[in-house]
């Protein structure tokens, strides 16, 4: 049997985030430059690559694949993916296989990814008004993606949507998103905004909004209940008693959450980084195209995993950045 994955700190990692572009439809303020710069196509990995990188992964202990990008659904041929990593569900080698997308293409996917062995999609939404949602996307089409939703949740798929929580911005719709998701049975978290991207200059301070505001005024209209980790994924957990829903809470400035992190992510041209928070990574597509002994890719696998850092450096407290990291959150897929 393969010993698992360990990192130095005694933490598996049984967590594989994918990108599989660093593409995008939407260029979202807290996320990319209006002029983003992405890569030539040439130097991604092709799909039968990346198969190739997210089986060893598996094969080494990997339960959980998360798609992502730049928005995952804009790469071509993207099912083909999708219904490769299936066999693994098949096989009983991997729980769960799903994606997280700003929903612009999912009205035309949905379908293709339940066949393919999908049960739930993460949405990115951070406001139901069309005119904000356009601003905060630069272009995007709110019903373009609440139509998508829709396709989701009809191939039944379960849908979670994410909110990043932007000053100034969205604070004032909170209720309306948390109803709003209940009403449609839908589960729903907030994340506070990481200071990632190089932005001409511009910080990420003046959009941040801590969690911890937003858990005290739910709290003054529900019974709030924490619950125990649900998907392995980095959100905790509040039941809202009075309507039984679920939301989550996404708080690396606040409460980071580093010690119990389970997961590393994969690049669209195979670099391998430990940490969202860190620079440091490992090119793994080197040892892919070196060698088509697996074991060679197993073993630089697991010395990129023997370099996973205790955590990341993002600081607010001292009313500035610090950890402000110029890589984009669409390079490592978040
Ligand atoms: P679930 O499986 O639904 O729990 O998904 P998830 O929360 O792991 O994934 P999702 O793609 O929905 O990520 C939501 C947000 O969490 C994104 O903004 C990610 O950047 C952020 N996130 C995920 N993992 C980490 C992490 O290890 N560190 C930090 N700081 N943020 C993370
Ligand atoms: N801070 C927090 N979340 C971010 N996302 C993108 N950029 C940032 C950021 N700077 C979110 C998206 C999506 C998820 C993958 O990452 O909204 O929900
Ligand atoms: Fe883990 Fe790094 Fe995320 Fe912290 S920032 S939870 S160490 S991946």
């Amino acid at each position: 049997m393969t010993t698992p994955l360990i990192d130095p700190y005694q933490r598996s990692i049984s967590y594989l985030r994918v990108s599989v572009t660093d593409r995008c439809d939407f260029r979202c303020v807290y996320c990319m430059s209006e002029n983003m710069q992405f890569l030539p196509k040439r130097d991604l990995l092709t799909l039968e690559e990346l198969d190739r990188l997210c089986s060893a992964f598996v094969g080494l202990g990997v339960r959980k694949l998360r798609v992502t990008g730049g928005e995952p659904l804009v790469r071509r041929d993207i099912m083909t993916f999708f219904r490769a990593m299936s066999r693994h569900l098949e096989a009983g080698r991997l729980d769960e296989l799903t994606l997280t997308t700003n929903g612009s293409q999912l009205a035309r996917f949905a379908q293709d990814l339940a066949e393919a062995g999908v049960r739930r999609v993460n949405v990115s939404l951070d406001t139901l008004d069309e005119e904000k949602f356009a601003r905060v996307t630069r272009w995007g089409r709110l019903p373009q993606v609440l139509k998508g939703i829709d396709a989701a949740q009809a191939a039944g798929l379960r849908v979670k949507i994410n909110a990043v929580a932007l000053q100034g911005f969205n604070e004032d719709e909170l209720f309306r998103l948390v109803e709003w998701c209940a009403g449609r049975d839908m589960d729903l978290t907030f994340i506070e905004v990481m200071p990632m991207g190089d932005f001409d200059g511009e910080q990420r301070i003046g959009q941040y909004w801590p969690l911890s505001d937003l858990r005290d005024q739910l709290a003054e209209r529900y019974t709030l209940t924490p619950l125990s980790r649900r998907t392995g994924g980095p959100a905790r957990y509040m039941r809202l008693e009075e309507s039984g829903q679920d939301v989550g809470f996404i708080t690396p400035l606040t409460h980071n959450f580093c010690e119990s992190c389970n997961r590393v992510r994969l690049t669209c041209t195979g670099e391998l980084y430990p940490c969202l928070g860190q620079e440091g990574m490992s090119d793994l597509r080197a040892p892919l195209r070196a060698s088509a002994d697996d074991a060679v890719l197993e073993q630089a696998i697991r010395e990129a995993i023997s370099r996973k850092p205790r955590g990341h450096d993002f600081d607010y407290s001292r009313q500035e950045v610090s950890g402000q990291m110029s890589r984009h959150m669409s390079h490592t897929g978040g």
